[in-house]
């Protein structure tokens, strides 16, 4: 059985929420690796609409295990409230359908608190962070002074944690960004009766993922947020606090690099982007208006519109790199429809000369105009189509010419977000 790796390309929000619940089909265990409730995963299902955050995008299927592995920043309430509205919609999640591992961080109210107040503090140069915590979590994770899964369930190592936590984070809030200083005893309160819930679901998931293994079962890990936010290899400060890239399926699932056997990466047909930083192909026209309402680009975590442009394929071909991907799922292809012509970013140009990855230098990111290449466009709905034939001439050069550039074949196209509005080329599992 094949492994297989799902990671968005460009700034997040691409639809992997939606290929990985297509694709859990063909696996039988889905696991995250890294981020947290900053990610926001929609699914339609028979026309339902679910969006997880922290919670695999495979939950949806009764027979499939999923796991939230150590590279993940986990915020205990947010996880509680997503299990709590499956149980809604009648869907009973206990262990034997979900795994957290007990190597992964907790976000802690001081991670919100601090994550607002910097924000708040830095005004308009503000990053634009969802505010969930991410950032400070993992701070703590990497200055060694984290709480993680099982520490929930040990109330005297929480408490000394916490306590001592509190010190630094308090005179940071207070003194430094002017915010309420926070008590210990609520917090210790809350978290270990949180902690008494999921204790059940707190393992050793790569323990779990070594018996899948042996016993040749067949893995997706599920990426969030897109490689162009990744804390090493995106557009620096303008990011995440995590590593989206596919090396991370390794790290932060608690595997072996020769257990990954294909890297699916997620392209929009367009580009978005939430929160501020670069963006070189950005449409501030009603072009970009058109994209915006058509993809109804709106956070599926913080309701924010999200910043439309044409495919930057440079960012696209950085992440072939970075990922060492080998195929394509192209999504919302739909959204383009009713555009006379359509542009693909294909170079930059900095001062007179040709550029083809992103320069690092937000100087120099500043300086870039987009090379483009133009296509007509489509009018006809492309919605219904299920085999690349059915799609009009003008949608079919459109895919030919990322794969050409890319120089990586498409395996999926997404026409639309229902599971079933989907062309499926070939299975990359
Ligand atoms: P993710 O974070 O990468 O999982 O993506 P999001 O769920 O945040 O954003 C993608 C949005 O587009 C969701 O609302 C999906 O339901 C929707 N979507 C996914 N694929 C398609 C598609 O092919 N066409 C259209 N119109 N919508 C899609
Ligand atoms: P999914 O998994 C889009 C962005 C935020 C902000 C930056 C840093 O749904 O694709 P953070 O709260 O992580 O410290 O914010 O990263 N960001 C995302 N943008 N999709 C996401 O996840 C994102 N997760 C974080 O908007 O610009
Ligand atoms: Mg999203």
């Amino acid at each position: 059985m094949s492994n297989i790796v799902v990671v968005g390309t460009q700034w997040g929000d691409e639809g992997k929420g939606k290929v990985v619940d297509l694709l859990t089909a063909k696996v039988d265990l889905v696991v995250r690796f890294q981020g947290g409730n900053n990610a926001g995963h929609t699914l339609v299902v028979d026309g339902k609409q679910f969006i997880f955050h922290i919670i695999p995008s495979g939950i949806l299927y009764e027979d499939k295990k999923c796991l939230i592995g150590n590279g993940l920043v986990v915020d205990p309430e947010v996880l509680l409230e997503e299990i709590e509205n499956l149980k809604k919609t009648g869907i009973l999640i206990g262990p034997e359908r979900l795994s957290l591992s007990e190597k992964a961080h907790i976000i802690m109210p001081y991670h919100k608190a601090i994550d607002l107040a910097r924000e708040a503090a830095k005004g308009k140069a503000k990053l634009g962070t969802t505010g969930r915590g991410i950032g400070p979590c993992y701070e703590d994770k990497i200055s060694r002074s984290g709480v993680r899964a099982v520490d929930l369930t040990e109330p005297e190592i929480l408490e000394e944690k916490v306590r001592e936590n509190l010190k630094e984070k308090n005179f940071l809030l207070e003194k430094f960004l002017g915010a309420e200083p926070l008590e210990p005893q609520p917090i210790l309160d809350s978290y270990l009766a949180m902690g008494e819930k999921l204790a059940p679901f707190i393992t050793d998931v790569s323990v779990e993922l070594e018996q899948a293994l042996k016993a040749q079962k067949g893995i997706l890990f599920e990426g969030a947020q897109g490689t162009h936010l990744d804390i090493d290899h995106g557009t620096y400060p303008y990011v995440t606090s995590s590593n989206p890239v596919a090396g991370t399926a390794c790290s932060g699932a608690g595997i072996g690099p020769k257990q990954l056997h294909h890297v699916v990466g997620i392209v929009k047909a367009y580009t978005t982007r939430v929160g501020a930083g670069p963006f070189v192909t950005e449409l501030e026209d009603e072009t970009g208006d058109y994209i915006q309402e058509q993809g109804k680009e709106f956070g599926a975590t913080t309701g924010r519109r999200r910043r439309c442009g044409w495919l930057d394929l440079v960012v696209v071909r950085d992440s072939v790199r970075l990922n060492g991907l080998d195929s394509l799922a192209i999504t919302k292809l739909d959204v383009l429809t009713g555009l006379k012509s359509l542009k693909i970013c294909v170079g930059y140009e900095i001062d007179g000369e040709r550029v083809d990855s992103r320069p690092a230098s937000l100087k120099r990111m500043a300086a870039c105009k987009p090379l483009y290449e133009e296509l007509p466009g489509w009018q006809d709905n492309i919605s219904g189509a299920r085999e690349v034939d059915q799609l009009p001439e003008e949608a079919r050069a459109y895919i030919k010419a990322i794969e050409n550039i890319t120089e990586i074949p498409a395996s999926i196209i997404s026409v639309g977000p229902g599971r079933e509005e989907t062309i499926i080329v070939k299975y990359p599992c």
